[in-house]
């Protein structure tokens, strides 16, 4: 049945009083994953997905469609395209589908749980904006309630601790047809979660992705998501999932084609430190400049890209500020220490790039969550930090990792991945980019940053702009 349109939003007050009747108050509501997709977004994701044309009545299904905004904008774009189209909607909350059915008189909308309901078929299109575990953090009974009912549904095709969005994905999957299509709106950290991976690869198996992009934390959600919509193949084939590289891309990281083929695994071996080692530290704590033998200790507040900032900058160690945080020598840390006070690259996370920092004297401490990267062959130290300080290697790393920091674009690296970065060819361009690099101060960042792009090989146009637009603001000097 054709909806008449255009289909209008329903008003914010009539959503508010529905929610209230639902749960209470807007913050039970986040709790319980009632968060409404902004206008814009909802809109923005039923044109991505929708098809420019159709010549039968497309069918379209939100299974936890709350007030109808997401249905409401599939309504809209259907009817700029000319398009005739069939909804349908299941909600949960009594209060929340009569609000939809409100809002969408023509459309089938079911109070019913999700999970549990058997969908009508044939549908060509699966829109949703599920619950998150970010949104609901603050109400354990109801993540236990809906990660039960998912592990139910779903066994072990979800890892214990995926986000529940990911079992949504899977009933998306399972509710479309083939050359259907599914626009998700889901948490960015979804496309790099370990829980997360059977998802990806059931998804990637049978959908091509059409498009996708992330967006930082915009509304209520507190939570930054990427939207991916997806094609149902007619036939399912292994694919890797591209949804990093495609998520990189479209936040403008260039793409790296040009890779060398060794990796900084074949020489060198990088690890992360556990948090008992860190506390080990504890009672050996000391200002460096008032401790005669005191060993400089590096947290990732204090890494840089190709420097650090001990002694200028303070640092927080095991809740404490420092000025120029140290441990002093100890029997029961000593083989703690050997083990790090070698010649070694050491690696921050969270980061909007690769901020590494060569210690070729082995002479700092690192702190969990740094990585260490130790040569086998110490000759071989700068040759990595000129491998980790190449704009490439940032580039490579987010379409690699993308998402799996805390802010879309933020790399976290695990020591495995740092180990598989690619590692620059020794060639006459090496010499003159570890020179940049052993001699690099904020003043001449950029500069380095050109010979080890230069030291890695051919590059994009645009990729040092990029790189640069991503150094620190506070080393720059604004
Ligand atoms: C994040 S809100 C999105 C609502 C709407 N699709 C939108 O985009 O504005 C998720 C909705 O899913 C509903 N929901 C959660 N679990 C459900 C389930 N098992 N069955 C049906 N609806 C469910 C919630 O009540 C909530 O209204």
């Amino acid at each position: 049945m054709a909806q008449p349109c255009p289909a209008q939003f329903l008003d914010p007050a009539s959503e508010t009083a529905a929610i209230e009747r639902s749960v209470g108050s807007s913050a039970v509501a986040r709790a319980s994953g009632i968060v409404l997709t902004p206008p814009d977004l909802a809109l923005q994701l039923a044109a991505a997905t929708l098809p420019q044309s159709y010549t039968e009545t497309l069918r379209v299904l939100d299974p936890a469609c709350g007030t109808g905004r997401l249905l409401t904008a599939a309504a809209r774009i259907a009817a700029e395209r000319n398009i005739s189209i069939e909804m349908f909607g299941v909600e949960h909350h009594q209060a929340l589908a009569d609000a939809c059915r409100e809002a969408l008189p023509d459309a089938h909308i079911t109070c019913a749980d999700a999970l549990a309901h058997t969908f009508p078929p044939d549908i060509d299109v699966v829109l949703m904006n599920p619950p998150y575990r970010g949104r609901m953090r603050t109400n354990n009974d109801a993540i236990t309630t809906l990660t039960d009912a998912l592990s139910t549904r779903f066994g072990d095709r979800l890892g214990p601790y995926a986000d529940p969005a990911a079992g949504f994905m899977l009933l998306g999957l399972d509710l479309l047809s083939a050359g259907g299509r599914l626009g998700v709106i889901v948490p960015v950290s979804i496309v790099a979660a370990r829980d997360a991976a059977q998802v990806r690869s059931a998804l990637s198996r049978t959908c091509d992705t059409v498009t996708c992009w992330s967006a930082p934390a915009a509304f209520e959600a507190q939570v930054h998501t990427a939207s991916l919509v997806m094609e149902r193949r007619p036939e399912s084939r292994d694919t890797p999932c591209p949804w990093p590289s495609m998520l990189a891309s479209a936040a403008g990281v260039p793409l790296i084609d040009t890779i060398p083929a060794a990796t900084i695994g074949a020489i060198a071996t990088a690890t992360a430190d556990f948090r008992d080692e860190y506390y080990a530290l504890r009672d050996h704590l000391v200002e460096c400049d008032v401790c005669d033998n005191a060993v400089g200790l590096l947290t990732c507040g204090l890494v840089e890209p190709g420097l650090h900032l001990h002694g200028q900058r303070p640092a927080r160690v095991l809740g404490t500020r420092w000025q120029a945080p140290g441990v002093r020598r100890a029997s029961d840390i000593e083989q703690l220490l050997a083990q790090r006070l070698v010649p070694k690259v050491i690696v921050a996370t969270q980061t909007p790039l690769i901020e590494a920092v060569a210690d070729p004297e082995g002479q700092w401490l690192p702190v969990t969550p740094l990585i260490r990267v130790s040569p086998e062959d110490p000759d071989h130290l700068w040759r990595i930090a000129v491998s980790l300080f190449a704009p490439q290697a940032s580039a490579l790393a987010l379409h690699r990792h993308f998402g799996a920091g805390r802010a879309p674009a933020t790399l976290r690296l695990r020591a495995k991945d740092v180990e598989a970065l690619p590692l620059v060819d020794d060639s006459p361009s090496l010499a003159a980019a570890i020179a940049a690099l052993q001699s690099v101060t904020p003043a001449s960042l950029i500069q380095a940053g050109h010979a080890c792009a230069a030291a890695w090989g051919p590059f994009p146009d645009g990729l040092l702009d990029w790189w640069v637009s991503r150094l620190p603001r506070r080393l720059m000097g604004q």
